[in-house]
């Protein structure tokens, strides 16, 4: 799940956290992408009316899990925090991964992302165990 917090962390809470993006350079609704450690990630501002800041900023792979067209040319809804995939319209949930559409699809991989006081995005992209043992 993604989790997105604004203000400082003790430092040890950021232990695996890379930084990867300003604040300033997202545009609410729009998807940017970074990539981390050769891992294409997708970086959203997306609204949250129940936080204090208004909105927040999730994380998730470019690569879609169906057959891994680039999500960096789908569409995203603000409102709903959901992401089309341009090649067979599957669609997720920004925020958590689930697959939407179809209900039956697979889960879409999501980071921990944390905001600095300062505007810097702080992403941890954690590897599965299987890549984990390839590198
Ligand atoms: S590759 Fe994304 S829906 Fe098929």
């Amino acid at each position: 799940m993604t989790d997105s917090l604004f203000g400082e962390l003790p430092n040890q809470d950021l232990a695996g956290f890379t930084p990867v993006a300003q604040l300033s350079d997202l545009q609410r609704g729009r998807m940017r992408r970074v990539d981390v450690d050769g891992e294409p990630i997708l970086l959203a501002v997306l609204d949250k009316m129940d936080s204090l800041a208004g909105v927040e900023v999730v994380a998730f792979t470019s690569l879609c899990p169906h057959a891994l067209g680039d999500l960096s040319y789908g569409s995203l809804d603000n409102g709903t925090g959901e992401v089309d995939c341009p090649d067979h319209g599957y669609r997720f949930d920004a925020r958590s991964g689930a697959c939407v559409f179809p209900k039956t699809g697979p889960r879409l991989r999501t980071y921990p992302v944390h905001v600095l006081s300062n505007g810097t995005i702080m992403v941890k992209v954690e590897r599965p165990a299987w890549m984990s043992a390839r590198s």
